[in-house]
């Protein structure tokens, strides 16, 4: 903004992986900040484009479709819509939401790989890379586990081991193992195309190290600045994948592009699209929130090719080295695109106390908040905005999200707008009273500036933490000036005066209208129709005034509602039976024990026998004193099932018994026989009975 050089912008916010929902860790690492971003440009009238889409390349999606037993295709599609919906739910504003399956991508990303190529930009190597002999396919390193040299795990992937965190190489796991056949991979040659970084060094330095010193996040630079020092080596830009974008190369049958070469190149083609789109007026992916004038399929080089756009690229902090050296190394290589000005990446958002992880089931996805609080998106915004990881991680609880709602939005801006609203309800019959100012308003309409100013500063530095603090401190300004001059009280003696304070509060009120607009899009709408505001650019905020006297307003209505308690606790609830499911789907069943001679088994005598009498023991938790009618005596069995049944559940109930079990004295009785259960996974209980009643002491064999 400040670089009077800057003529337009291209946002791009990292494309997600289209293999399973996203939560709402990734809204706080990279799309609610990039939102804010671009809807704040747009509010200042900038020529702005925001774009992003589905990445749905990589070994990601294959494994999962394994997973989920289905096609690739087949996921991708879901995930795709499913992705798409949810950003448009919580109001995150591309203007393409674009996916890399598309035809248009991958022609962008096969004109890029030939460009390096021709220009003899790649090396072709051969080297020996693990493959299944059975499944006749080389194996990414996502299909290789063994165990990690680091830790132990035994189920280490082959690019990292998500136990103790090491990246790895599949030829360091121990016992390397294939997930396909389950086999242990051989070693075969195989070629690929390689982008050697360290040719790059030079120019990394002078691009990041020198000229971005100052202007990007310390977090960023510094891990920019440790990839470089630590020497940058050749990687392999292609893969023996059979998912993919195929390599545009005589002899390359079987071999895509590698899904960190085409995936960033996403941006390009969604800028493509969007332009496509635009100039027939057809639109498939893009979304129509405003009008681009007179547009050309070709406009979208501007955005890419100008060394007057600022190309800014938000993710989490995962994907920084793609983003600063490998994606930038191939733009600037290829001669023909700007690179990034700068790349604000946060760190991770975690948890209640734990790392956020959908495949462990500690999450909040996007379309389970989505449904279980349905018009409340700018609440999740207004949460994550308020506790953004930009300088280091941060955490989301229930009790803090519950609490940012009650006591921020409810009690400060949702009060103080529903006050300004009543009262000119109340005494001026909803129409925008005159006012009389005394120096005491200007002062507060003066602090108007102060805010927007800071909110703008804050915003184009990347601080969106800062800046939504600064919005919500202008409702609290509003709040205070309505305690302190009590219109309310006034109204008895001094009608004029509560007009003119109720115009200065409606004034607060309109610019928090369009000040909310890139943070709670949705609220900013709502109190745009109640104020009637028709101007609302980034430029009309300030002191001077936006709403008139004599102007009518909308009937009022509530903007944010109150969280209960019980809420919240279902919420967290249903987190942790969410993890819990999950660990138990994964706990693997016990192996059988070794085999017996048939003389062993029929050494058991087991019955069955009908509970006649069951009592608590006193002073045990665990134990039931229970009376047994076995056919040949009634006898008594002390049995540890006390936290599961309760003796009227299973009093005059048949069970199985095992009744030549040597007596055992237990807390002073004598027990004189075992009831066979049976424990499923979860260590729940169940009574064995034989589905119709039958004679007490049938044998059981
Ligand atoms: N799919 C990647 C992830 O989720 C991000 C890709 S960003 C892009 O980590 F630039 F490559 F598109
Ligand atoms: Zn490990």
């Amino acid at each position: 903004m400040n670089n009077p050089q800057v003529k337009r912008y291209t946002i791009t916010a990292a494309l997600p992986y289209a293999n399973g929902p996203k939560h709402i860790g990734h809204l706080a690492g990279a799309y609610i900040p990039a939102d804010v971003y671009a809807r704040y440009l747009r509010l200042n009238s900038k020529d702005v484009i925001f774009v992003c889409g589905s990445d749905e390349h990589g070994t990601a999606i294959p494994n999962q479709a394994i997973k989920e037993n289905t096609t690739p295709q087949a996921i991708i599609d879901k995930y795709h819509a499913q992705m798409r919906d949810c950003f448009a739910q919580i109001g995150i504003s591309f203007d393409i939401y674009h996916r890399t399956s598309e035809r248009i991508h991958h022609q962008t990303s096969q004109e890029l790989f030939l460009t390096l190529f021709n220009k003899g930009l790649l090396d072709e190597e051969v080297s020996d890379q693990y493959y299944d002999d059975e499944a006749k396919t080389f194996l990414a390193d996502r299909f290789i586990i063994g165990t990690c040299p680091k830790c132990a795990n035994p189920k280490a992937y082959g690019d990292q081991c998500e136990n103790c965190g090491t990246s790895l190489s599949p030829k360091e796991l121990i016992n390397p193992r294939s997930t396909l056949s389950g086999n242990a991979p051989i070693l075969k040659s195989t070629n690929h195309w390689y982008l050697p970084l360290q040719n790059y060094e030079p120019w990394l330095r002078e691009w990041i190290l020198e000229s971005h010193k100052n202007d990007w996040k310390t977090n960023v630079y510094g891990q920019c600045k440790s990839w470089i020092d630590a020497g940058l080596q050749s990687r392999a830009m292609t893969r023996d994948l059979d998912w993919g974008i195929k390599v545009p190369l005589p002899g390359a049958e079987g071999k895509v592009l590698y899904v960190w070469f085409d995936a960033p190149i996403g941006y390009i083609s969604a800028t493509r699209a969007l332009f496509d789109e635009l100039s027939q007026g057809q639109l498939k992916f893009a979304t129509p929130q405003r009008s681009f004038k007179e547009v050309k399929a070709d406009d979208w080089k501007k955005y890419w090719q100008d060394e007057e756009t600022k190309l800014v690229h938000f993710i989490g902090k995962d994907n920084i080295v793609f983003h600063c050296i490998i994606f930038p190394i191939m733009l600037h290589a290829s001669q023909q695109y700007i690179v990034p000005q700068n790349v604000p990446a946060n760190e991770f958002m975690n948890l209640e106390g734990d790392k956020m992880s959908t495949s462990r089931g500690w999450s909040i996805e996007m379309h389970e908040y989505i449904e279980d609080f349905p018009g409340k998106s700018d609440v999740l915004r207004y949460a994550l905005l308020t506790n953004l990881p930009e300088t280091k991680d941060s955490e989301f609880t229930w009790k803090d999200f519950q609490a940012k709602n009650n006591n921020e939005l409810v009690a400060i801006f949702g009060n103080f707008i529903n006050r300004a609203l009543v009262l000119t309800q109340k005494y001026f019959h909803n129409k925008i009273p005159k006012r009389n100012l005394l120096p005491e308003d200007e002062s507060v309409l003066i602090s108007i500036d102060t805010c927007k100013q800071s909110i703008s500063e804050s915003i184009e530095n990347y601080r969106f933490r800062e800046a939504t603090a600064s919005l919500i401190n202008l409702a609290r300004i509003g709040n205070k000036y309505l305690a302190e001059t009590e219109p309310w009280k006034l109204a008895k003696t001094d009608l004029e005066r509560v007009g003119t304070i109720l115009n200065v509060a409606l004034q607060i009120g309109a610019n928090l209208a369009i000040l909310s607009e890139p943070f709670l899009p949705h609220t900013a709408k709502k109190l745009r129709e109640m104020l009637s505001i028709q101007r609302y650019t980034w430029a009309d905020a300030g002191a001077s005034e936006l709403v008139f006297e004599g102007q009518s307003l909308a009937e009022p209505t509530l903007l944010f509602e109150k969280i209960e308690d019980v809420v919240i606790d279902a919420q967290l609830l249903k987190l942790i039976n969410k993890k819990k499911a999950i660990e138990l789907a994964n706990t693997p069943i016990e192996p059988a024990k070794p085999s017996i001679a048939f003389e062993d088994f029929s050494k058991m005598d087991i019955r069955i026998g009908t509970i006649v009498e069951a009592e608590t023991v006193a002073k045990s938790k665990k134990l039931l004193k229970l009376k047994v009618n076995i056919g040949i005596d009634t006898r008594t069995v002390m049995s540890g099932i006390a936290e599961h049944f309760s003796p009227t559940d299973i009093i005059n109930k048949q069970v199985t018994i095992l009744v030549n079990l040597a007596p055992r004295k237990i807390m002073g009785v004598e027990s004189q026989g075992m009831i066979l259960m049976a424990s499923d996974r979860e260590g729940k209980l169940r009574l064995l009975r034989p589905n119709e009643v039958v004679n007490e002491g049938s044998i059981i064999s």
